[in-house]
């Protein structure tokens, strides 16, 4: 099973759209297995968008993500890191497919409501950014049986 990182950013916190993201993730079947709600600083900023930090627009994200706390959460599930990405729609909130979070919520590129992780190697990175090993849990959700195949959760990753 695939464990990946979403942050709900400062404009889904200020719009109060925290429960329609749960809800959506939880609808598609993948199971929360950490969630909180943190401050970020400069340096986990610095760290979590280094690959964007020589752009000219890095200060205004940095000031957009400081302005208010986000909302963390883990999420998992067979190919749990496509998956998230497909139900967050592309970055261009804008242009990203109605029925996706962003399609349906968000406008812009910057405040387009979540992070998810874009892949394997940075969702296993970030989660670790993101939570203690204490803060995420291991648990049998009853419903998978209704989600997968056996073979699907087996041979997935
Ligand atoms: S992604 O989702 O990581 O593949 O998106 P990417 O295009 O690589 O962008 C990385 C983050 O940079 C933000 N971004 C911008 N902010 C302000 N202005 C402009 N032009 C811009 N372009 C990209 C974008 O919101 C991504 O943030 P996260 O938190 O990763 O979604």
């Amino acid at each position: 099973m695939e464990r990946t990182l979403v942050l709900v950013k400062p404009d889904g916190i200020q719009r109060g759209l925290v429960g329609e993201v749960v809800k959506r993730f939880e609808r598609k079947g993948l199971k929360l297995i950490g969630i909180k709600m943190m401050s970020l600083d400069e340096a986990i900023l610095r760290e979590h968008y280094a690959h964007i930090a020589s752009k000219p627009f890095y200060p205004g994200v940095e000031k957009f993500m400081r302005s208010t706390p986000v909302v963390a959460m883990c999420w998992e599930g067979v190919e749990a890191v496509e998956t998230v990405r497909l139900v967050a729609g592309i970055t261009k909130a804008r242009s990203a497919a109605p029925g996706t979070i962003r399609g349906d919520l968000a406008m812009s590129v910057a405040c387009n409501v979540i992070h998810a992780s874009d892949s394997y190697d940075n969702a296993v990175k970030e989660v670790k950014r993101f939570f203690k090993p204490d803060e995420v849990f291991e648990y049998d959700k009853s419903e998978y049986m209704h989600v997968y195949l056996d073979d699907e959760v087996a041979g997935g990753r």
